[in-house]
């Protein structure tokens, strides 16, 4: 199973505001849904809950949360169960928020990120892979927009170093 986080920051990696997305850019949610279409995707109880706790229509939608339990949505109290039930999937998706990014990213295999050109306010970050391109992440595809870049990057493997 490939583990792929899919998200979009600004400049200061800036992720969120008041538990939604800072800014409103149709070309990217129609990125993120062409990107995840068809495959699982894995998500805080927070983006969840920004989904109005309705699943995103053709991809099995898994929460994670100490805190409650939903009957529309398998819910796991841990990163390692949800994994486990994932497991057997070609791709899994890990939409975020910050602090599931930030326990998957050690475990990602790609990312797929919309880096956004301009600042904005915000109150939830991403983790900064930026400083591990090139050791921990290579760079292998770019789509440039006016206002954002889509780019993917792939872990380099261990057994590729000099
Ligand atoms: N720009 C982007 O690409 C992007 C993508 C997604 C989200 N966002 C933004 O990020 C913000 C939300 O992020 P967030 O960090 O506040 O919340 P989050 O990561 O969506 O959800 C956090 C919650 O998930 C549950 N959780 C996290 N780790 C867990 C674990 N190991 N085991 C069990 N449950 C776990 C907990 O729920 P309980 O408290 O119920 O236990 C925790 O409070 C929003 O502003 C949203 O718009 C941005």
């Amino acid at each position: 199973m490939k583990l792929i986080l899919i998200a979009a920051h600004d400049p200061n990696m800036v992720i969120g505001k008041n538990g939604e997305l800072p800014w409103h850019y149709s070309e990217d949610l129609k990125f993120f849904k062409r990107t995840t279409m068809g495959y699982p995707i894995l998500m805080g109880r927070v983006v969840f809950e920004e989904l109005n706790e309705k699943p995103l229509p053709g991809r099995e939608n898994v929460v994670l949360s100490r805190s409650k339990r939903y009957e529309q949505v398998k819910t796991f109290s841990s990163i390692t169960d949800a994994i486990e039930y994932l497991k057997s999937n070609d791709k899994v998706f890990v939409i975020g928020g910050g602090k599931v990014y930030e326990q998957t990213i050690d475990l990602a295999d790609e990312l797929v990120i919309t880096q956004i050109k301009k600042a904005h306010d915000g109150d939830t970050y991403m983790i900064d892979y930026r400083k591990d391109i090139g050791m921990e992440w290579e760079e292998v595809w770019r789509e440039d927009h006016p206002e954002f870049a889509f780019v993917r990057y792939k872990r380099i493997s261990k057994n590729q170093a000099p």
